[in-house]
């Protein structure tokens, strides 16, 4: 029988023996099921039950090609999967699963199973808008961001973690699909829907005034490295229910601006807001909670990440309120422009969500993504001038007016 000393890509059944073997967290006499869940594009990522009592693992295991398009991919983002996995669990804990365990010859991580918890991007599409959702993500954003910062950690420290969390050819997948190609369609991968060709090239191929600002916003994505960030934190990385949230998938992690994190949840949430729109006008309801868990989690995340300022940085340069007003200021304009870059990049460019394709009828589809490409912009060339959150929820409306 194969061992689990070199690497190979592993069927269910070997994931089953691995568990036991490796794992040890199954007899190996006990019953047991493996499932395949992963419905990603890139990973393979495995349950195992015990048929006795119910307890399972998860295990998610890195290919050196990607299970979607079979193109080659650095296999170490798993080590910094399990390695930020583990910060993040000290940081900001029960808010994502507990890794068990990480095993470099395999690129497999092992964790708990969280399947009680359901993808946010689903439940907010059923209309599903947890009260606690703005109060949840924004502890997770403001615990998990400014402690890895120089603000906080001991600058050595930091300097090994930058080293260890880079990430190249994760990060050149980010730069050339949200912050170059919806702007410059370079590789022909956009697509556009059919009658907003005209709109997109005139908005976004042709207006040299939002590409100077996207090129500063790309430009200081490469080289702000200012925060340990998530890296892909949209609507499918967040896992919620009632008593609570979980973040996985953080693959994409490396050194980074805050507000690209940031960004990133505030851009998801108008996608099921700007859908409910369109699609189901007269859900008045759900879109005013979608709203208010907008503006609370902007609101929310400035509030914890000054409270968090002042109870962790300590060097009194850094405890002067004009410097700590602007740091803050300006991660909360960098937040602004990078939902602005994934609201644009997930209507028009190559990887979408499922609020956007969903909608088949031009008649709805074709106004929904003018509106969505016009926040996004709006989003981006404002982004210095929101104070609250509210005021981002009133650029969307005056869009839909
Ligand atoms: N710890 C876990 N507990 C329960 N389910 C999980 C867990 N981790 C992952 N899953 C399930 O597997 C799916 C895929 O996981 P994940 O997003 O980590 O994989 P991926 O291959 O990196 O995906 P992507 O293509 O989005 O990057 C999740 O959407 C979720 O349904
Ligand atoms: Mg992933």
């Amino acid at each position: 029988m194969t061992g689990f000393d070199s690497y190979f890509l592993m069927s269910t059944e070997d994931v089953r023996r691995y568990a036991v073997e490796v794992l040890h967290r199954f007899a190996p006499e006990e019953p047991t099921e493996c499932t395949e869940i992963g419905d990603g594009n890139i990973n393979y990522v495995f349950r195992v039950r015990s048929l006795r009592d119910g307890h399972s693992v998860i295990v998610k295991q890195a290919d050196r090609l990607l299970r979607s398009s079979g193109r080659p991919l650095d296999m170490y983002r798993n080590k910094i999967e399990a390695a930020i996995l583990k910060l993040e669990g000290e940081l900001a804990p029960g808010l994502v699963p507990e890794v068990w365990h990480y095993d470099e010859t395999m690129s497999a991580t092992s964790m708990e199973d969280i399947s009680d918890y359901k993808n946010l991007r689903k439940e907010l599409s059923e209309n599903r808008v947890y009260p606690h959702l703005a109060e949840s993500i924004s502890t997770f954003l403001a615990n998990t961001l400014l402690p890895t910062t120089d603000l906080v950690l001991d600058a050595e420290e930091k300097k090994r973690r930058v080293k260890f969390f880079t990430n190249p050819e994760l990060c050149r997948i980010t730069e050339d699909l949200v912050l170059t190609e919806p702007y410059c369609d370079y590789k022909g991968r956009n697509i556009l829907f059919a009658g907003n060709e005209d709109f997109v090239r005139e908005h976004l191929y042709e207006d040299p005034a939002l590409h100077a600002e996207v090129a500063s916003l790309r430009l200081h994505f490469m080289n702000n490295a200012q925060a340990l960030l998530h890296g892909d934190l949209h609507a499918g990385s967040i896992f919620i229910n009632e008593k609570g949230l979980k973040v996985l998938d953080p693959e994409f992690a490396f050194y980074g601006p805050m507000g690209y994190d940031i960004g990133n949840v505030i851009g998801n949430l108008f996608f099921a807001w700007a859908n409910k729109a369109f699609t189901a006008p007269d859900a008045e309801e759900v879109m005013s909670a979608i709203e208010t868990c907008i503006a609370d989690t902007w609101d929310l995340t400035r509030e914890k990440l000054e409270a968090k300022y002042d109870a962790c940085v300590t060097l009194p340069l850094y405890r002067v309120p004009a410097f700590k007003n602007a740091y803050l200021d300006s991660i909360l304009a960098d937040s602004a422009g990078y939902a602005g870059t994934e609201i644009i990049r997930r209507t028009v460019g190559d990887s979408k969500v499922m609020e956007v394709t969903s909608v088949s009828d031009p008649k709805q589809r074709i106004p929904m993504e003018r509106a969505l490409v016009k926040l996004g912009i709006a989003l981006i060339k404002n982004r210095r001038s929101y104070r609250v959150g509210h005021e981002l929820t009133e650029a969307f409306r005056l869009i839909l007016a």
